[in-house]
């Protein structure tokens, strides 16, 4: 049964993505229209972690066709989500000699040697999205305020429960993500610290017990390895007395996994809260049938034009800082002080999060990036074959 449900989401979240095909980048990406093109001569090598989850599909599509409107040449692979296979695929890109490297690391602390032969060869490298470790060869960061996106989660929550004002007690299960991702202890504790103080209050119960970052990760953020992990917990901690209230997912490829096994498993009669992060198709239907409560936004495609933005002026030979983000027109912050990576502060761009429920699907329209269905119920992507 686990097996068949696990099938099945594959396939929808492959489907959903595969009927959009390549993507054009819309029109509003937020890029500097005065910033001299590329001339054609320079190669960018893109490094994304995975296929199978829906957001580095949107990610690499967008980014590859930014680049090459710029005037850049591309080469883009995805790693499987193995650790190995993406040393080799840089490694291959440094061999290609590729003018420079963006990286959405599949294991943040297992690429210093490689980046090392980048720095050798003289490839500057941008960390994409998730934060490398353990190396001096990154230069530049380019990602959301991670820790923004958890913490919207638990207000979302502290909000839903009016955990200020109630005198009720509620049961909650926490799904983080995967541990070798840099973000994924940013997501869970942006939550759980904004949570803590009702948990400490006991207007908050846990009956798992699971308070840990480490004993609620997610293995490569796999929906069904999120759906066993909350069939068990189901199984052991919950019957007809003990109602689940929340589970706090920390983003949209986990909460389907949660939101199955709450349709297959879970007996009672309460609709659990169910929070997430990316905005992915299947999770935005989950949002309108009542089956998820949230998402939290990021809008990739203005990820993207932020890092075409960064990575011209690397190109160009400059050292871009905090001026840099008058030449866009997305909301970001320059941050040279929260991301240690263990060997350097890496100087990072921050794009600002933000939350989407069922009452607030048009402001995703407005994006360019989603449009609805013929009769106006669920959200499409607006990519197009190019
Ligand atoms: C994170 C990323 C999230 C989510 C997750 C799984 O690094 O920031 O948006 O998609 O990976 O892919």
């Amino acid at each position: 049964m686990k097996k068949v449900l696990a099938a099945i989401t594959t396939l929808v979240m492959l489907g959903s993505f595969a009927s959009c095909g390549a993507v054009t980048s819309p029109e509003n990406t937020g890029t500097n229209t005065n910033t001299p093109k590329g001339d054609g001569t320079k190669t960018v090598g893109i490094a994304m972690p995975t296929k199978s989850l829906e957001r580095w599909n949107r990610d690499g599509e967008y980014l590859k066709a930014q680049f090459e409107d710029a005037g850049y040449k591309v080469e883009l692979k995805y790693s499987d989500d193995k650790t190995d296979q993406q040393n080799n695929d840089i490694q291959s890109m440094i061999a290609d000699k590729v003018d420079l490297l963006l990286i959405a690391a599949v294991d943040g602390s297992s690429l210093s040697q490689t980046l090392a032969d980048a720095k050798d060869a003289g490839i500057a490298v941008i960390a994409y999205d998730r934060l490398i470790m353990n190396t001096d060869a990154v230069s530049y960061y380019v990602s959301f305020d991670n820790y923004t996106v958890g913490k919207l989660q638990g207000e979302y929550v502290r909000d839903a429960l009016d955990l200020d004002n109630t005198s009720e007690t509620y049961n909650i299960e926490f799904t983080a993500g995967d541990p070798a991702d840099n973000n994924a202890p940013y997501f869970f504790n942006g939550a759980y610290d904004t949570l803590k103080k009702y948990i400490d209050k006991g207007t908050l119960k846990i009956p798992s017990g699971k308070t840990k970052f480490e004993q609620v990760a997610t293995l490569g953020w796999a929906t069904d390895t999120a759906l066993e992990n909350m069939q068990n917990t189901l199984a052991s901690y919950y019957s007809d007395d003990v109602q689940l209230d929340v589970a706090l997912c920390s983003n949209d490829s986990t909460a389907r996994g949660v939101t199955q096994a709450i349709s297959s498993d879970y007996k009672g009669k309460n609709s659990p809260i169910v929070t997430g992060q990316d905005g992915d198709i299947t999770n935005l239907k989950n949002i309108v049938d009542g089956k998820q409560s949230m998402t939290v936004y990021k809008n990739v495609n203005e990820e993207a034009s932020v890092t075409l933005e960064v990575s011209k002026a690397v190109l160009a030979g400059q050292t871009p800082d905090a001026s840099l983000l008058n030449s866009v027109t997305v909301e970001a912050a320059y941050d040279t002080e929260s991301y240690n990576n263990g060997v350097k502060v890496v100087p990072s761009y921050l794009l600002v999060p933000y939350v989407i429920t069922k009452d607030n699907l048009d402001l995703l329209v407005d994006t360019g990036l989603y449009k609805w269905d013929a009769n106006k119920k669920y959200l499409e992507s607006t990519a197009e074959t190019t």
